[in-house]
């Protein structure tokens, strides 16, 4: 299917990256329809969407007028059959195999013949994902970062048995999107996580050791690297739960100790400091 005939995009799961998924689909001009499992979560979900365009809006990135039409193409659900409607729906739940794999057995089930199928998935096979469809060829990943309004990369990852022409679709999108792509193929964690993770849990193993302290590890990444942000400040900002869910996937793959989370990471989920969003992770937010 082309990029021209799709009309309405669903989005599962309003979290951070679901949100953010919703928010640029929207600006773009896409009907969306995105859908969480209560309504306390949609709420949320919907009020973060709107929060964040006000902010497009104060930078001077988006007019208000431009806002409200956008804001008027998004329309939130709590029925997965709401879903029926759309020409493409991207799946942005939690990070683990057996929910993602229940949600695409549902698409698979709900949505048109024709309708591209698409994880977010940060670091599980879409291959297997595809596996419980009836649709392989038209099952993809689209791996968005956050926050996905600012961040300019796609990264498309493509199951052995993804078509050429749901690629082809995934490069529109992204141009469409105004965000840049790359490839990969399907392995845990693609071309960033592949990367990263390892980096991130190496920055939790040098806390511990007490070779310096985090504050001084942040720093030192942020001006000697200088990227925007240090090891500590990323993972509260990625979230402890969603690093946890990622390393613990790449580690059962790989069998690598590099990808095996430390004890710390796994107390701190554990005890509810999950970062950013739960007001606690490596620094406490007001
Ligand atoms: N819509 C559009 N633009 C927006 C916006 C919005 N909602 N909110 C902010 N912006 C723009 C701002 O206008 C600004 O643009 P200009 O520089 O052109 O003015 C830019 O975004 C930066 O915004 P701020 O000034 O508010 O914030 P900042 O300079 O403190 O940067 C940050 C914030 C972009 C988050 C930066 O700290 C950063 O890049 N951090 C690293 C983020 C990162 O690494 N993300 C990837 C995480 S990994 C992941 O997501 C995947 C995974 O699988 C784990």
């Amino acid at each position: 299917m082309a990029l021209q005939n799709v009309r309405t995009v669903g989005v599962v799961g309003c979290g951070l990256m679901g949100s953010g998924i919703a928010e640029v689909c929207a600006r773009a001009g896409f009907q969306v329809i995105v859908r969480e499992v209560n309504e306390e979560l949609l709420r949320k979900g919907l009020d973060r969407i709107r929060a964040s365009m006000a902010k497009a809006v104060e930078r001077g990135k988006l007019s208000a007028a431009e806002m409200e039409a956008a804001w008027g193409h998004i329309r939130g659900t709590l029925r997965m059959e709401d879903f029926a409607a759309c020409d493409l729906v991207i799946e942005a739940v939690v990070e683990d195999m057996p929910t993602k794999k229940q949600v695409f057995a549902e698409l698979d089930r709900i949505c048109p013949p024709h309708a591209v199928l698409a994880s977010n998935t940060s670091s599980l096979s879409i291959t297997e994902l595809g596996s419980v469809t009836r649709r392989p060829e038209k099952v993809i990943g689209f791996h968005f970062f956050n926050p996905v309004p600012v961040m300019p990369l796609l990264e498309i990852v493509i199951g052995l048995q993804t078509a050429e022409e749901t690629v082809a679709l995934g490069r529109a999108l992204a141009e469409r999107l105004n965000k840049t792509v790359v490839i990969s193929k399907d392995r845990p964690g693609f071309i960033v996580n592949r990367l990263l993770i390892p980096y991130l849990l190496d920055a939790i193993r040098l806390l511990e050791e007490g070779v310096a302290t985090m504050e001084d590890i942040d720093t030192a990444i942020r001006l000697g690297l200088n990227h925007p942000m240090g090891p500590f400040t990323l993972m509260d900002f990625v979230g402890l739960d969603t690093l946890l869910f990622i390393a613990d996937a790449m580690f059962e793959e790989f069998k690598d100790p590099r990808y095996a989370a430390p004890p710390l990471l796994r107390r701190m989920v554990a005890a509810g400091w999950l970062g950013r969003k739960s007001g606690k992770g490596f620094y406490t937010y007001a």
